[in-house]
């Protein structure tokens, strides 16, 4: 086991840690990009109130119902479906870095299930429609581009995002862990993705040096 990384036991063991579980939702397709680029898998993120990318799930009390069925739980909330999740949905558990707001210790247990992609499309469709969270604690649910286009974006370019916790990192190890890309492909991306980040550093100082010559001028 990784170190950080708890077994499912172990974590339900710890006194007085909180607990959270989310989900990859994830289907195999046939649909191409323009025609031709195959899109191979659609797996589920979500934009988050606070702006980040993350995986669907929540904060769970274990004293009062099991990781899976909370789990359920706040999937009927941001996804507008309560989508059964069991045992063998579970991928790992792991200490949460610890956080200057709360000092008590997060446990984060991370989900993968399989769906089919009409029932993909049925969790969308849901979570736009009839999930409270929709437009609050939820902005959107999106996916992950798998491909990388000629110009080099797809993959790259989603990695250099801003994710919740360790988001980037489970969606990394499902990715491999579940042959959705291959190792070559993901080092790629990867690597090109630092390079984005790097683009994406000068745009924001661009942003704001341009901002703070509007305010000067208002
Ligand atoms: N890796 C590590 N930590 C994560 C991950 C992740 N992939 N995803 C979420 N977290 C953390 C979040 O930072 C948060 O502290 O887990 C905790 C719970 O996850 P959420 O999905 O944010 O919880 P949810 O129950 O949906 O929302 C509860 O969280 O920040 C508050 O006030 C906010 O009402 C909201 C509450
Ligand atoms: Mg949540």
């Amino acid at each position: 086991m990784a170190s950080g990384q708890l077994s499912r036991a172990e974590a339900l063991a710890c006194s007085g840690c909180r607990h959270a579980c989310h989900v990859m939702l994830y289907a195999d397709t046939k649909a191409q990009l323009f025609g031709r680029i195959p899109i191979k898998h659609i797996i589920l993120m979500q934009m988050r109130f606070d702006g980040l990318l993350g995986f669907p799930g929540g904060l769970v009390n274990p004293s009062k119902e099991t990781l899976e069925s909370g789990l359920t739980r706040e999937l009927s909330e941001e996804l507008g479906l309560a989508l059964p999740i069991s045992v063998e949905d579970h991928v790992d558990s792991c200490f949460a870095p610890a956080s200057s707001s709360s000092s008590s210790h997060l446990i984060t247990h991370f989900y993968v299930k399989k769906m089919d992609e009409e029932q993909i499309r049925e969790v969308e469709r849901a979570a736009a429609s009839t999930a409270a969270d929709h437009g609050l604690e939820v902005l959107g649910m999106i996916r992950v581009p798998l491909y990388t286009t000629k110009g080099g974006g797809g993959l790259a370019s989603f990695l250099s995002h801003s994710f919740i916790g360790s988001a980037r990192s489970q969606l990394v190890d499902a990715m491999l862990r579940f042959n959705l890309v291959t190792p070559g492909e993901l080092h790629k991306a990867l690597t090109h993705s630092l390079k984005t980040h790097a683009h994406t550093k000068q745009d924001l100082e661009a942003a704001l040096a341009l901002m703070e010559e509007r305010r000067k001028r208002f």
